[in-house]
């Protein structure tokens, strides 16, 4: 069976993410199978699960760059991103951080370190409106300044215990799709997919695509990727929204309705409840 990290149990996310799974975290571990060995988790995003199950063995993946980038610079350079991000702290004014947003409009963030990088990625996180990731067609960051009164920016308790948890445990990087994060994967791996949602109003034809540029064609290569993975032996756990393409996609499947609703739009005005399910390609008794 899969030990635990043991040494410093108090591991949390590094950052705020938007689909972020820290109140599904009790239904979640619930469902996940009586043993296995290597933890894949290929929509990693700020890790909820990741961090609290701290396994020994992992393979964790975002196609996102900046936060895999982040993740990266945590394992390998952590006082050098503690020391950056204290100087964003000293600094922090919304002027300092339209400053420093804009530098993927000037092309000054091409000459930036990987350490410049993901200090101004946590700083923007941490400051910005509702601690949201959105950038326009361009690939800039667009999020406005928002209203934190003392935002802990400058985190360095958690970034060396998350260091410590990278370097001490076998925990691989990447940074690609999600079916690349998987080819590893063999008998008694467990997988967990978190991928954006399908959205509420779509029908099984949709076409639209959410702001992660997922649509309907990438949750059909997950459903068979799901599949295909559940006949190598490999364990795999999966989270949705519950509409009836998700249930018409796992119908051969287990699938756990969520009782309790939570919120999912990070936009407080537009903060809406909706069912999820938790898909499993094992029973669970
Ligand atoms: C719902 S979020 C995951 C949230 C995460 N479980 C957490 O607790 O924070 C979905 C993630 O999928 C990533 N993503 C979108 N398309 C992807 C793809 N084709 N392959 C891998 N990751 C992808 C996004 O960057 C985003 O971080």
């Amino acid at each position: 069976m899969l030990k635990t990290f043991t040494k410093t149990p108090h591991l949390k996310p590094v950052t705020k993410w938007v689909g972020g799974k820290r109140q599904l975290l009790k239904e979640l571990t619930a469902l996940l199978p009586a043993e296995y060995n290597r933890y894949f988790e290929p929509f990693v995003g700020g890790g909820a699960l990741l961090f609290d199950l701290a396994p020994q063995t992992a393979v964790i993946n975002d196609l996102n760059p900046e936060l895999m980038n982040l993740y990266q610079v945590i394992k390998d350079t952590p006082d050098q991103l503690i020391a950056c991000l204290e100087q964003h702290q000293l600094h922090n004014s919304k002027d300092y951080y339209l400053e420093l947003r804009s530098a993927d409009r000037d092309g000054r963030i091409d000459q930036f370190s990987m350490v410049e990088r993901a200090a101004r990625f946590v700083y923007m996180l941490k400051v910005d409106f509702n601690g949201i990731y959105r950038v326009n067609s361009k690939g800039q960051f667009n999020v406005p300044y928002g209203r934190y009164v003392h935002p802990k920016i400058a985190d360095r308790e958690n970034i060396i215990t998350v260091h410590q948890f990278f370097k001490e445990q076998q925990i691989t990087l990447l940074n690609s799709d999600f079916a690349t994060a998987c080819e590893t994967a063999t008998a008694h791996d467990l997988v967990y997919f978190d991928p954006p949602y399908i959205p509420l109003t779509e029908t099984a034809n949709f076409t639209s695509y959410t702001k992660d540029g997922f649509g309907m064609a990438d949750q059909l290569r997950l459903r068979d990727l799901f599949f295909d993975l559940k006949q190598r032996g490999v364990q795999v756990m999966l989270s949705n929204s519950d509409t009836p393409v998700t249930r018409k996609l796992y119908q051969s499947a287990t699938i756990h309705t969520v009782s309790a609703s939570r919120a999912i739009n990070s936009v407080g005005s537009k903060r809406g409840k909706v069912g999820e399910v938790i898909i499993t390609s094992y029973d669970h008794s």
